[in-house]
């Protein structure tokens, strides 16, 4: 880089990260250096919005306060906690990386080869938990960030899509002095100024170095994706109850919704309308006789707008005997256990008049 390249780089460093310092939004987990504090926030806020994770994140750390309380308690507790968040992945990779560091005498590391080894822990989450808890030099770069780059360096076509481009320049421009403080200013940025729609160019603290500004692109930058198609499915699920108990089931460890307690229903995979009877004999073991409609209700995941519609049924043999896999519950025990959002809005379309579960949380 030539004089005038690192004088220009040196404003708009300390232009940036002045703004920070004084701007930040005061989060929670800006109030620690504890890096299990950290670490957890980091995790929450992956696919999440800053608004929704604050009370999750405050929910999380009164009850595990520490990566031994974390560590020591049960996948339930720990799954009800994330309830409504979504990602549920998240929260058991976080159980198991708590244990690993507890096995390893409790301190989140400070290396990237031994942060990688935590379960869980990919590049991005090391990164972030390393520069913000310990001053580490390593870059950090979210969705907000890369479109801080974007615009900054008017990124069109292959570039403007490529991790590597923007790992590149996350490497080039982190401050080494303040790593941490260097890459929430770009996150932060992004997320408060240099916003998707109406971005706040007036009161941009880089506003003098940003390319798209002056080539009067920033509304056409970053350039949009092709997003994944929405896919319509349609779901059937079936209210069961037995002496004012709802019946849940278990899903198996998987991708989407995993180990989450759910009502009975059909497949989120499936085509076509569903078979709720033969369905629930298949996944479950269940052997069922649907009965009255109760209600629709609608809900999106990631790419996926599902449709349910809601069936009282009724057991035509009891369901297997398998308490891991198959409970009936009360209506108020469930902000207790751990249910997903999609799972609250169909106990709540029929249960209205019932009582309520008791927890408005929802997800972003
Ligand atoms: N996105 C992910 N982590 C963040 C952080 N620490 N600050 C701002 N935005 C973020």
């Amino acid at each position: 880089m030539g004089l005038c390249a690192s004088v220009v780089s040196l404003a708009l460093k300390s232009s940036l990260l002045a703004w920070y310092r004084r701007n930040r939004r005061d989060l929670p987990w800006r109030r620690t250096a504890d890096a299990y504090r950290i670490w957890v926030s980091e995790v929450m806020l992956q696919q999440t919005m800053v608004q929704a994770v604050v009370p999750y994140y405050q929910a999380f750390l009164e009850r595990f306060p520490t990566v031994e309380r974390l560590a020591a308690a049960s996948e339930d507790g720990v799954l009800a906690l994330w309830s409504g968040l979504g990602y549920y992945r998240r929260a058991r990779n976080l159980h198991a990386g708590a244990k690993h560091l507890v096995r390893q005498g409790g301190q989140f590391p400070r290396t990237l080869e031994a942060a990688l080894e935590v379960p869980g822990v990919g590049r991005y989450t090391a990164a972030a938990v390393l520069s913000i808890a310990y001053g580490v030099a390593l870059p950090v770069v979210d969705g907000n960030g890369r479109r801080v780059f974007a615009r900054l360096f008017a990124l069109r076509g292959a570039r403007g899509r490529s991790d590597r481009t923007f790992g590149v320049l996350a490497a080039q421009w982190l401050d080494p002095g303040s790593p941490g403080d260097w890459n929430q200013a770009l996150m932060e940025l992004g997320a408060t100024v240099c916003t998707p729609r109406s971005p706040g160019c007036s009161h941009c603290p880089v506003r003098g170095h940003c390319r798209a500004l002056a080539e009067g692109a920033v509304a056409r930058l970053p350039e949009r994706r092709p997003r994944r198609r929405p896919v319509k499915v349609a779901v059937a699920a079936a209210v069961i109850e037995r002496g004012g108990r709802l019946l849940l089931v278990r899903r198996r460890e998987g991708k989407l919704l995993g180990r989450m307690w759910e009502v009975p229903q059909t497949s989120l995979d499936g085509r076509g309308s569903p078979d709720l009877a033969r369905e629930l004999e298949e996944r479950h073991g269940l052997r069922v006789a649907p009965g009255a409609l109760l209600g629709q209700v609608q809900h999106a995941i990631t790419y996926r707008r599902i449709q349910i519609e809601i069936r009282s049924a009724r057991l035509l043999s009891g369901p297997p005997p398998d308490p891991a896999r198959f409970r009936f519950v009360r209506r108020g025990e469930l902000a207790g256990l751990p249910i997903s959002s999609m799972t609250r809005k169909i106990v709540a379309s029929t249960g209205a008049a019932r009582g309520r579960t008791g927890d408005k949380r929802r997800l972003p």
